[in-house]
């Protein structure tokens, strides 16, 4: 654009100067020229300058003066500094971030894990921010809501802000995840996003849950509110008062598909940097915990959760048609759920 306004005012000059002066045009031409030359290198000096600073921004991680700290080779895709727009991280600037997404499926016990990493001083975990349709509604919008996320400006009760050492969410694998699969797992290998995969092991159990979840949504058997995790013992043993029946004769076709779920998440995601969990194994061994920090990056702390488990004990005081559960699941690979703890 530049060469072409510049051309246009040297043929201009030349089809209305005066022969006579052939010195001066001689003159003009040549400080025209010069103008052009030093316009035309300046904006080639902004574009280099800016290929520059971006090409930096996304090798930060490598050139930057704070990875003195041990930080291995491999795992500088995964470490970020970022710089939100809505505060300062004052003293913790220097401190590496890293980002996650935890993914897991309903009642699969991941509020309670997450309240466990929030409980982490440099955990700010943002909750279920997908399970409004709106910033699900295209791969634009959730990748603009993420982007808000790891640059720290997503503000909720979980925000660390400074010092968060790393930042997250839960999704649902049903809260287009899955659907938009593709473009999300490019997203977290292309800006280093680690995955934790939180599943539970007794799908029997996670039915009833989550039936029960649903029937509580209009019931609402805690003075008229409904709650999806309780902090008391008292609050749990009303809430599994309500024993839901389930449908005997689509059980191990709901089971199977559960299972195609979970393994359909597994296989679009293990091309990004992710672990696995089970409920199961977190509750009953602690110490696992202690690997998602490591796995975090994360000084490892002591985490605690006030949530209290609902459904305690035997299964088949939880489920009404006990007895046609049982014979369904009898002599099936399923079997087991009718007799394991959690
Ligand atoms: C690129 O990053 C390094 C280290 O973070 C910094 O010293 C340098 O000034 C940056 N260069 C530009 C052009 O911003
Ligand atoms: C995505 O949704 C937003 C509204 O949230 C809309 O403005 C935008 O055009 C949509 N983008 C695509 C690619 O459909
Ligand atoms: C964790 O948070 C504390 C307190 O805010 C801060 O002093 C510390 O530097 C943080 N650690 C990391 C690894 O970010
Ligand atoms: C429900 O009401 C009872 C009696 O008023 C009270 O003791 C209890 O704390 C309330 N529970 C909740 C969850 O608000
Ligand atoms: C139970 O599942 C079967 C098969 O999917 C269906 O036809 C039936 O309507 C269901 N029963 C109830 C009570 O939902
Ligand atoms: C990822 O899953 C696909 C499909 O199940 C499989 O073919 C591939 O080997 C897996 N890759 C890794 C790295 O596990
Ligand atoms: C399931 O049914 C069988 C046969 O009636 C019985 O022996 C078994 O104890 C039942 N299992 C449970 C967990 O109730």
């Amino acid at each position: 654009m530049a060469e072409y306004i510049c051309l246009l005012n040297q043929d201009s000059i030349i089809i209305k100067a005066p022969k006579k002066n052939t010195l001066l045009l001689r003159m003009l031409v040549l400080v025209f020229a010069m103008v052009c030359g030093v316009y035309i290198c300046s904006i080639c000096v902004k574009q280099i300058n800016f290929q520059t600073l971006t090409s930096n921004q996304s090798i930060q991680v490598v050139e930057s003066p704070c990875l003195d700290n041990g930080i291995k080779l491999l795992e500088y895709p995964h470490v970020h500094y970022p710089n939100p727009k809505t505060f300062s991280r004052g003293e913790c600037e220097h401190n590496p971030v890293r980002f996650f997404a935890i993914l897991s499926m309903q009642r699969s016990g991941s509020g309670w894990f997450e309240s466990l990493l929030n409980s982490h001083i440099n955990v700010s975990s943002n909750g279920e921010i997908f399970s409004r349709w709106h910033r699900r509604r295209n791969i634009s919008s959730i990748v603009e809501t993420m982007d808000q996320v790891y640059n720290l400006d997503w503000q909720s009760s979980a925000s660390k802000n400074q010092c968060s050492a790393a930042v997250g969410f839960k999704w649902m694998l049903n809260q287009g995840l899955m659907e938009h699969h593709k473009e999300i797992a490019d997203y977290f290998n292309r800006r280093g996003v680690s995955a934790i995969f939180l599943f539970r092991k007794n799908l029997l159990r996670r039915m009833v849950s989550d039936l029960a979840n649903s029937y509580d949504r209009y019931a609402k058997l805690l003075n008229g509110t409904h709650k999806a995790h309780v902090h008391s013992a008292e609050e749990a043993e009303k809430l599994s008062t309500y024993k839901p029946v389930i449908n005997s004769t689509s059980l191990i076709n709901d089971l199977v598909k559960m299972e195609l779920a979970t393994k359909a998440a597994l296989a679009s995601f293990n091309t990004t940097r992710h672990i696995v969990l089970y409920y199961e194994d977190v509750v009953k061994n602690p110490a696992k915990l202690n690997k998602v920090q490591v796995f975090l990056g994360l000084p490892v702390m002591e985490l605690k959760s006030h949530q209290v488990k609902i459904h305690k004990g035997s299964l088949s005081d939880h489920i009404k048609n006990w007895d046609d559960v049982n014979r369904t699941l009898s002599g099936t690979t399923y079997e087991h759920f009718l007799y394991s703890d959690y």
